[in-house]
């Protein structure tokens, strides 16, 4: 039994020499200590022996089971405090290296160009609103005053989601909406993205901007119209700017007109910009329609209107001087950071 108790010490001992985790140092305090372990199974022997060798051995497995329990503490406190060093060697930061530079964005040609154009307007008494980019048909066609066969409406030109709802194919349906919540006077711009089924090229994009004006007062008259976007052709591309009124069709305004300005690439001296011809169509406008103000509870004898309606991609591409529409929606960064 002594040889026996003396084999275990040996093997005890230089299995805790070995461990390296606190789990393999748990797993031999079970296999020598635990309930079934092999010093606690022997020490149930006991019986069997002389009555005069029971205290001698009894003590001997007493100081071999403390040895062994001091000795898996003291190794547990080491590797614990291995474990700890180890860590806060892997936590380790080093607040003298450089940090990783975020690159700053760029605010888009398109924003910036809007944020001017809302600027002029606001400036004259404008208010900013907007609306659906998913349009009932009777705002961007019917309300309009599109006849029923009106080539806009056709399948091919315009993205239809359903037979009453489609993409809008222009910012004009916020005329009737606004028409319809706000008493005159009314003075406003919407600016918003509009879709018509073109191919992509240089100059056509299924999806560009558009920004609408609407004015409704008493007493309105194309002069207004014309003041109003003299001033904000003038504010925009500089004071030495002309501009110009073209007769023009639009279902829902009559009269009807394109405005064109004097080519500020080559101030009207014609250039590849304005295919030689000094001037650059800029926006379409009207007086609008005695319809479509009715159709807007509006009353046509008392109150009279003009709205206009630009891209603002195409602005965007004057006044930046960008020759390729494609280059505003590729997110390039190289392209961006030009502005
Ligand atoms: N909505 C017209 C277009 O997309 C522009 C326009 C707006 C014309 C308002 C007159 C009045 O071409």
């Amino acid at each position: 039994m002594k040889d026996k108790l003396e084999s275990i010490k040996s093997q005890s001992i230089a299995e805790i020499d070995t461990v390296d985790s606190i789990q393999q140092l748990e797993e031999i305090r079970i296999k020598y200590l635990g309930k079934k372990g092999q010093l606690t199974q022997l020490l149930r022997g006991m019986g069997q022996l002389k009555p005069e060798e029971r205290p001698v051995i009894g003590q001997l497995a007493n100081e071999i089971r403390d040895m062994i329990s001091e000795k898996i503490e003291e190794t547990a406190y080491c590797l614990k405090r291995k474990e700890r060093e180890k860590r806060l060697r892997n936590e380790f930061i080093d607040v003298t290296m450089p940090g990783r530079t975020k690159k700053l964005g760029n605010r888009h040609p398109l924003t910036k160009v809007l944020d001017e154009i809302e600027d002029i307007f606001i400036g004259m008494g404008f208010s900013i609103v907007e609306g659906p980019e998913i349009e009932k048909v009777y705002y961007n066609f019917d309300a309009l005053n599109h006849s029923e066969h009106h080539p806009a409406r056709d399948m091919q030109d315009t993205f239809y989601i359903t037979e009453e709802l489609l993409l809008r194919t222009q910012t004009s349906p916020n005329q009737v909406r606004t028409m319809e919540k706000q008493k005159p006077p009314i003075r406003v711009i919407v600016p918003g993205r509009v879709y018509r089924s073109d191919e992509i090229d240089a100059t056509h994009s299924p999806m560009f901007h558009q920004i609408e004006g609407l004015v409704v007062d008493k007493g309105i008259t194309m002069a207004n119209l014309k003041g109003t976007l003299e001033l904000f052709a003038k504010k925009l591309f500089g004071e030495h700017i002309q501009t110009k009124f073209r007769p023009h069709y639009f279902p829902f305004t009559e009269p009807s007109a394109e405005m064109d300005c004097t080519c500020s690439s080559c101030g009207g001296d014609g250039c590849h910009i304005c295919k030689n011809t000094g001037w650059i169509e800029i926006l379409g406008a009207g007086m609008v329609h005695p319809n479509v103000l009715e159709n807007c509870n509006i009353d046509s004898t008392v109150y009279s209107g003009f709205a206009f309606g630009m891209g603002l991609d195409r602005i965007a591409m004057l006044k930046y001087d960008i020759s390729d529409l494609r280059l505003m929606f590729e997110n390039d960064k190289r392209f961006l950071e030009q502005f």
